[in-house]
C-alpha cells in the first residue's frame, strides 16, 4: 500500500469524512522537513465548530503507526513524516517482485481505438505525423497497463482531391522509374511541381478536378495509378515505424470508407439533420458557429463525411469504451463537428470520444510547411539521430559490444523522449545536437543512468553479491529520495493515463534518474557490509523502473552503452 493511502486510512479512522475526500485534501508541506504529507483541519472546522488547531492536535494525538516516524500538529495541520527506512523496504519489496509489472493496475477495461500517424500518401511523413504516431504509441502502451485494450489505426491519408492533382502531375512529368527507386521523395517532387505551375497555368486545377472524378467513378488507369501510389508510399512509411519500433493494428484509411459514406448521408437525412446551403449539405452547429460541411456542392464528399462513417464502423467493430484521435491542435475544430454531429445523430457513445491534440514542432521558430516544400525528410532525421549517437558512443565507451544497437536504441530513443518531454499541446523547437546529448534533460540520459545502475549490478555479481530483500535498513535521505520517486510510479501511470500524456511518464523518468545519479555521487553503493545487497535492491529497483517507464514511451533501454 502507498503511504498517501496509509495516511488517508489514518486520517479516516478519526474523522467522519469519505475516503476520496480524505485523498484530495491532502497536501505536501511546502518545508520537506515539516514531514511527508499534512492533511489541513480547517476543512472540519465548520462541521464541528471548533477551532482548526484544536481539532488538529487532537487528531494528531490519536494516531499512531509504525509507518510513520512522527505524526503531529503543526497549527491547523496535521503532518505526518513517513519512517524512511518502512517506506524503502516496502517499496523495493513490491518493485522487485513484481518486476516489470510494478505500477500494472486496473483502471478500466474494454478496446480504446487509438487513431495515430495517419500520415497522407504520396508525401513524406512530417513532424506533426510523427509526434501523432509516438504520443499514440505511448498511450497505447500506457493504456494497457492500466487495463484497456488499445487498438493503433492508421487512418491513413489514401483519398482526396489532392490525388487527382497527384495523377495530373505524374501524367506530365511522372518517370516510373524515378517513382520505383525513391517513390515518396519524387511523388512529392510532382506535386510540388504541380503546385507551382498551376499558380500560372489555373487550367492544371481543372485536369487535378478531372482525374479526381475519374478515381471516384472507378476509371480503371487513375485507379491503378492511386494503387501504385498507396502501396510504395506505405512501404516508405513502413521502413520508418519500423525504426521507430512502432506496429498498427490496423491500415484502413480514408479510400476504405468510400463505399460507407452514402448510408451515412442517408440517416443524416432520414434524421432530419441534413440541410441545403448555398448547394452543398450542410448541418446546422447551432446559431453563432459555422455549419458543418457534409457534402460539397459538386457532389464529392469531404473529410468529415469518412471520419462519420468511420466512427460509426469502428463502434460496429470494435465496440468501444472510449476512442482517442491523436491529431494536431489545428484540426481541434474538425473534432468537435464530428463529436456534435455524432451526438445529433443519437450516438451518445460520442461522449467517449477524445480528441487528444498536441502542439506543433518549429524549426529555428519557424513553422514547417509540406505544401511549400520546406520539409523536414523524417528518415533523414533518425539517421542523423543515430549518427550522433554513434559518435558520443565512440567517444564515451568505445570497446562496446553491440555498438550499431546501441546507437540506435539511444538515437531513435532521444527523438521519441524529446517529442514526449513537453506537454503535449506545448510547441517546440527542433534542434537534433539538443536532442542527442547525454545530459540535461534527455532521452540518453535517462537511457545512461539506467546502464550506470545495471553496470553497479554487473560489478556486484562478479564480487559474489546479488540484490535482496531481507533486512533493509538504509534510511539515508538520498536513498529515501530515490525510493520516494519510485513509490510515486503507480500514481504517475494512473495520471499519465487519464490525460492521455507521455510527458507525465517522460518528466517522472528525468525526475527519478536525477535523484538516482544524486544517490550514487552521495552513497558508496559497492561497500562490503551487511547493507550491501539492500542498496543493491535499490539500485536494481531503480533499473526496473527506468526500463518500464521508456518502454511506456516507446523508447529502448541498453543494458550497457
Ligand atoms: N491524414 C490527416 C492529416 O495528415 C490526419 C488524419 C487524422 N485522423 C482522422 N480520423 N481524421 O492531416
Amino acid at each position: 500500500m502507498d503511504f498517501k493511502d496509509k495516511v488517508v486510512d489514518l486520517i479516516a479512522s478519526q474523522v467522519d469524512l469519505p475516503k476520496d475526500q480524505i485523498n484530495s485534501l491532502i497536501e505536501r508541506p511546502k518545508n520537506e522537513k515539516m514531514g511527508d504529507y499534512a492533511f489541513p483541519a480547517f476543512a472540519l472546522a465548520k462541521v464541528l465548530h471548533q477551532n482548526p488547531v484544536v481539532i488538529a492536535q487532537n487528531i494528531a494525538d490519536k494516531l499512531k503507526s509504525s509507518d510513520f516516524a512522527a505524526i503531529k500538529a503543526v497549527g491547523p495541520y496535521v503532518n505526518f513524516s513517513i519512517n524512511h527506512s518502512k517506506l524503502i523496504s516496502q517499496t523495493l519489496t513490491e518493485i522487485l517482485q513484481q518486476k516489470e509489472h510494478y505500477g500494472d493496475q486496473k483502471l478500466g477495461e474494454g478496446n480504446v481505438p487509438i487513431d495515430m500517424s495517419s500520415p497522407n500518401i504520396a508525401k513524406p511523413m512530417s513532424m506533426g505525423h510523427l509526434r501523432s504516431t509516438v504520443i499514440g504509441n505511448s498511450i497505447a502502451k500506457t493504456l494497457q497497463k492500466v487495463g484497456y485494450t488499445p487498438i493503433k489505426i492508421n487512418y491513413l491519408g489514401d483519398y482526396g482531391t489532392q490525388f487527382g492533382k497527384l495523377i495530373a502531375a505524374y501524367k506530365h512529368w511522372g518517370v516510373e522509374e524515378d517513382v520505383k527507386k525513391d517513390p515518396i521523395m519524387n511523388l512529392f517532387k510532382y506535386y510540388v511541381k504541380f503546385h507551382k505551375e498551376a499558380e500560372k497555368h489555373p487550367e492544371l486545377d481543372d485536369e487535378g478536378r478531372a482525374w479526381f472524378k475519374k478515381l471516384e467513378d472507378g476509371d480503371p488507369e487513375a485507379v491503378k495509378l492511386w494503387q501504385w501510389f498507396r502501396d510504395v508510399s506505405l512501404a516508405d512509411f513502413n521502413r520508418i515505424y519500423k525504426e521507430l519500433g512502432v506496429t498498427f493494428d490496423s491500415y484502413k484509411g480514408e479510400a476504405f470508407f468510400n463505399d460507407k459514406m452514402q448510408p451515412v448521408i442517408d440517416e443524416l437525412k432520414e434524421k432530419g439533420l441534413l440541410h441545403e446551403s448555398r448547394g452543398a449539405q450542410v448541418v446546422d452547429m447551432g446559431e453563432d458557429k459555422n455549419p458543418a460541411l457534409i457534402v460539397k456542392s459538386d457532389g464529392t464528399s469531404i473529410y468529415l463525411t469518412r471520419d462519420l462513417a468511420a466512427a460509426i464502423y469502428r463502434m460496429k467493430t470494435y465496440h468501444f469504451v472510449k476512442m482517442l484521435y491523436v491529431v494536431g491542435n489545428e484540426q481541434a475544430q474538425h473534432f468537435v463537428e464530428l463529436k456534435s454531429v455524432l451526438k445529433k445523430m443519437g450516438y451518445d457513445w460520442a461522449d467517449e470520444i477524445y480528441h487528444v491534440p498536441f502542439g506543433l514542432i518549429t524549426q529555428n521558430g519557424k513553422k514547417l510547411s509540406t505544401r511549400k516544400g520546406n520539409v523536414v525528410f523524417l528518415d533523414q532525421v533518425l539517421q542523423d539521430a543515430v549518427k550522433l549517437a554513434q559518435k558520443q558512443i565512440e567517444q564515451k565507451n568505445p570497446d562496446l559490444t553491440n555498438k550499431d544497437q546501441v546507437a540506435h536504441d539511444v538515437g531513435v530513443g532521444a527523438v521519441i523522449f524529446h517529442d514526449l518531454k513537453n506537454e503535449r499541446t506545448e510547441n517546440f523547437d527542433f534542434d537534433l545536437d539538443e536532442v542527442v546529448r547525454f545530459e540535461g534533460d534527455t532521452g540518453p540520459y535517462v537511457q545512461y543512468t539506467n546502464a550506470r545502475a545495471q553496470s553497479v549490478l554487473r560489478k556486484a555479481a562478479v564480487q559474489g553479491h546479488e540484490p535482496q530483500l531481507t533486512d533493509i535498513q538504509i534510511d539515508d535521505d538520498w536513498s529515501f529520495g530515490v525510493a520516494k520517486s519510485l513509490a510515486d510510479f503507480p500514481r504517475i501511470i494512473a495520471r499519465s493515463s487519464d490525460k492521455f500524456e507521455p510527458s507525465v511518464i517522460a518528466k517522472f523518468a528525468l525526475d527519478l534518474a536525477k535523484k538516482f545519479n544524486k544517490y550514487y555521487a552521495n552513497v558508496k553503493v559497492l561497500v562490503d557490509d551487511d547493507q550491501i545487497s539492500a542498496r543493491l535492491a535499490l539500485v536494481q529497483a531503480t533499473s526496473i523502473v527506468l526500463t518500464e517507464s521508456l518502454r511506456l514511451l516507446g523508447v529502448n533501454a541498453p543494458k550497457e552503452m
